[in-house]
C-alpha cells in the first residue's frame, strides 16, 4: 500500500520501513500466534495471560521491567527439534541465545545438548549438570584457561576456529594426557541474507577457516598429523535470523565436498558434520518461519543426495538453534511512563526498559512487535515508536507500530519473541539493574530463574 493510499493526519504522517507504508492491523487486541508463545491469550477481560496468569498480577508480583518465559513452550520447541532431527542426528542449543541453570536442566530433560562458547557459559553448563559430552565449546578466541576446563571436564567437542588453536587444544589435551574430539569450522563462502552483523559464512570475517583458497584443507592437514586431538568432523554456521533453506543448502553441498577431499587425500571419512544455528522466527506478523522438520528434511535430502554422489557414507549431522528455540518463548513485559505526541511526525512512548535489556533494536535495525497488554482498547490505532529511558536517541525498542491511542502511563505492554539475545545481551548502561526472567509453566506457578539485580549487585562490583 502506498502511503498516499491511507488516509492522512498527523497519526499516518510517517512511513514505515522506507517508504512504503504498513496499514494498522485490523484489530490491534489480536495476538498473532506465530509472534506470541503458545500460552499467551487475551482473556475475557482484555487482560493479556500467559501460562493462565495475567500481566497485571505478574506485574505485581516480579515488578517490570522483566522478561517472561514460556516454559511449556521453551519445552515443546526443544521436543520439536529433537523429534525433527531423531535419533540419528543431534541438536545442540546454543547457550549465547539465552543461558541459565534452569535452562540447562529443560535441555538436560528433553534431550538436547548444549553449545557455549565462553568460560561463562561453559561454568553454567557444568554447574547445572549438563554431562561434559554434550557440551561443545564455541569460539573464534578461547583462552587457555577456557579450552583447559573444557578439556579437564571432557566436553564432547571442540570446535577449531584458527591455526593457531589448533596447536593450542593440541597441546592441552596432549598435556592433560587426554586426546580431544574436535570438529574444524569452516566458511564456505556463502552471503546469507540477514544483517551483516550477524552473517558469518561469507570470507570476510572473523569466524571460521575458509573454504575458497584452501585454509580449511590446511587445518585438516595440520589437524590430522597431531596427537592431542580427534578430528570428528567439519562445521559451518551461515549467519542468523535466516529463513531461506537455500543457503543451508550450499553450505552442506560445500562440507560435503571437503569430506570428499579429505577422504581422497587422506583416506579418512571423517563422521560428522554440523550445520550451525541461525533459523529466523517471527518479530513481527511479517516473518514467515520454517518448521523444524521442514529444516530437518531439507538438511537430509542435501546431504544424503551429495554423500552419495561423492560414494560417501552419510556423517552424523548436527545443527544449534539458539533463537529459533528460545526466541519466541518469551516476551518483556513494560510499563509506559510518559507519552509524548509529535504533531505531524509521530507518537513516542517511552517505557521503563530500553536499550539496556533488548539492544537488538539500536545494534542490528531488529524489528519488533508489542501490544498493550494490561487492557483491550477500542481506540483507533496509533502510530508509535516505544522507546526506553536511557540516554540515547537511538534508545528504540520498537521502531515502528501501532498502539491504541489512548496509550497511556501506567498502561503495561508487552514485547514478544525477546526470549534469545536480549537478557543475554543486556548491559548495565546507565547502571541499569538488569531484569529478572521469570519462567511460567503452563500451571501458572511462575518462578524466578534469573533474578533482578539490585543497586548492591552494582556496587558490589565497584571496590574503588
Ligand atoms: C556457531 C554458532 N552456532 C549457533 C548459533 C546460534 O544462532 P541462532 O541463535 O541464530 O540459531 C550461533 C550464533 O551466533 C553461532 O555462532
Amino acid at each position: 500500500m502506498s502511503r498516499s493510499a491511507h488516509p492522512a493526519g498527523p497519526r499516518y504522517a510517517d512511513v514505515l520501513h522506507e517508504g512504503h507504508y504498513t496499514p494498522p492491523p485490523a484489530d490491534l487486541n489480536a495476538l498473532d500466534p506465530r509472534v506470541w508463545s503458545r500460552t499467551v491469550t487475551r482473556n475475557a477481560d482484555g487482560v493479556v495471560t500467559v501460562g493462565g496468569r495475567s500481566v497485571t498480577e505478574l506485574a505485581e508480583e516480579f515488578g517490570t521491567p522483566a522478561y517472561f518465559l514460556d516454559e511449556s513452550d521453551f519445552r515443546a520447541r526443544c521436543r520439536a527439534w529433537r523429534d525433527a532431527f531423531g535419533p540419528e542426528a543431534d541438536v545442540f542449543y546454543a547457550g549465547k541465545a539465552f543461558l541459565s541453570r534452569a535452562i540447562v536442566r529443560w535441555l538436560k530433560e528433553e534431550d538436547l545438548n548444549l553449545d557455549v562458547c565462553s568460560g561463562g557459559e561453559l561454568a553454567t553448563a557444568l554447574d547445572a549438570g549438563m554431562p561434559a559430552e554434550r557440551i561443545a565449546l564455541h569460539g573464534n578466541n578461547k583462552s587457555t584457561e577456557e579450552i583447559t576446563r573444557a578439556v579437564e571436564a571432557g566436553v564432547g567437542r571442540i570446535v577449531l576456529d584458527s591455526f593457531q588453536e589448533i596447536v593450542r587444544v593440541a597441546h592441552i589435551a596432549e598435556r592433560l594426557g587426554k586426546r580431544q574430539r574436535v570438529q574444524i569450522r569452516v566458511t564456505v563462502g556463502v552471503e546469507a541474507h540477514t544483517h551483516e552483523f550477524i552473517a558469518t559464512a561469507h570470507e570476510d570475517q572473523k569466524f571460521g577457516l575458509a573454504l575458497a583458497g584452501g585454509q580449511a584443507a590446511e587445518a585438516v592437514r595440520r589437524a590430522l598429523k597431531l596427537d592431542g586431538l580427534e578430528l570428528v568432523g567439519i562445521h559451518s554456521h551461515i549467519g542468523s535470523q535466516i529463513f531461506d533453506m537455500a543457503g543451508f543448502e550450499v553450505s552442506a553441498r560445500r562440507v560435503v565436498q571437503l569430506l570428499a577431499e579429505v577422504r581422497d587425500e587422506h583416506g579418512v571419512e571423517l563422521p560428522e558434520i554440523d550445520l550451525g544455528g541461525g533459523l529466523g522466527i517471527a518479530y513481527t506478523s511479517e516473518d514467515d518461519p520454517r518448521e523444524p522438520h521442514e529444516i530437518a528434511t531439507a538438511l537430509r535430502t542435501i546431504v544424503t543426495r551429495e554423500c552419495a554422489a561423492a560414494g560417501l557414507a552419510v556423517p552424523r549431522i548436527s545443527v544449534e538453534p539458539g533463537r529459533a528455540i528460545v526466541g519466541p518463548t518469551a516476551f518483556t513485559l513494560y510499563e509506559v511512563g510518559t507519552v509524548k505526541e509529535l504533531p505531524g511526525l509521530r507518537t513516542y512512548v517511552s517505557v521503563d526498559g530500553g536499550m539496556s535489556d533488548n539492544i537488538r533494536t539500536a545494534l542490528y535495525d531488529a524489528e519488533y512487535s508489542v501490544a498493550l497488554v494490561s487492557r483491550s482498547s477500542t481506540a483507533e490505532p496509533m502510530q508509535v515508536r516505544v522507546v526506553g529511558k536511557h540516554c540515547e536517541s537511538g534508545d528504540i525498542v520498537v521502531r515502528d507500530a501501532f498502539l491504541p491511542s489512548d496509550v497511556a502511563p501506567g498502561d503495561l505492554l508487552a514485547v514478544p519473541a525477546t526470549g534469545a539475545y536480549c537478557r543475554s545481551m543486556a548491559s548495565n548502561y546507565n547502571h541499569a539493574l538488569r531484569p529478572p526472567v521469570v519462567a511460567v509453566p503452563e500451571d501458572g506457578k511462575a518462578r524466578v530463574i534469573v533474578r533482578r539485580e539490585t543497586e548492591e549487585d552494582l556496587l558490589r562490583l565497584d571496590v574503588g
